[in-house]
């Protein structure tokens, strides 16, 4: 069944991981007789791009895909800007429409991706689309945005889930849980220690880049 897919880059860098998700996806749905088309949120945020021009894009998708890094255990502040934009200004072309996430973060922890996914659930809610579900990758930092098709077995992983949950979401069901079983692995508990360590280290010189401070105290009333 043909149908045309919007996704939202939710990543301020737009040939990461999670571009790369993205344009698998996008692929996928391509050999699968359906289109796709990749937006990058940090455009509209920035005010390259005005909400204004979405309105047709949106009207003519069926299905509607962020897919997000993990900032500070949910979402980037530019995706909570621009879902809080949408449900003020496109509420109508939003209503009715299908809807999914694909969370990814450093750590090699699926569970990690739980709130942000949750809150793209509420959102779905909210605007009154219909929600598909969400995937969640861990370990996205150490993809550095690479082609899955050149990461071998791992990436061969990552594709079939994609596709078993696209195959699902054109003919309006939900992600099957065997797309989340392909993107779970477990890492002995020997190495979570010393890989913390590298990927805080990771992170933290990352977001330093950005001049975003994610060392500063949290205080609490
Ligand atoms: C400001 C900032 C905050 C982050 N917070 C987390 C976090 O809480 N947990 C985590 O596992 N990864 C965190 N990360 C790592 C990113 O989720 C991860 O590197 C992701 O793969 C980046 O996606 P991208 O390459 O598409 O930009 C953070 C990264 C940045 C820059």
């Amino acid at each position: 069944m043909k149908k045309q897919i919007l996704i939202l880059n939710g990543s301020p860098r737009k040939n990461k991981t999670t571009y790369s998700f993205a344009r698998t996806i996008k692929a996928l749905a391509e050999d699968m007789d359906s289109g796709a088309e990749i937006i990058h949120i940090i455009d509209y945020f920035d005010g390259k791009k005005s909400l204004g021009d979405l309105r047709d894009i949106l009207i003519s998708s069926e299905i509607v895909g962020l897919i997000s890094p993990l900032y500070v255990d949910s979402l980037p502040s530019y995706v909570i800007w621009f879902f809080e934009a949408l449900s003020k200004e496109m509420e109508s072309e939003l209503e009715g429409k299908d809807f999914f996430a694909i969370g990814q973060c450093a750590f090699p922890d699926v569970t990690m991706n739980e709130p942000l996914l949750e809150s793209c659930r509420l959102f779905a809610d909210t605007v009154k689309m219909h929600w598909l579900g969400g995937l969640s990758y861990g370990g996205g930092v150490m993809l550095d945005g690479a082609a899955l098709e050149s990461l071998g077995k791992k990436g061969e992983k990552i594709i079939l889930a994609f596709k078993m949950a696209l195959e699902n979401m054109v003919e309006g069901k939900k992600i099957p849980l065997r797309s989340q079983e392909l993107l779970t692995f477990k890492i002995p508990t020997i190495l979570y220690r010393p890989m913390t360590i590298v990927l805080n280290h990771t992170v933290k010189r990352d977001a330093k880049k950005k001049g975003i401070d994610i060392e500063g105290k949290v205080y609490l009333e």
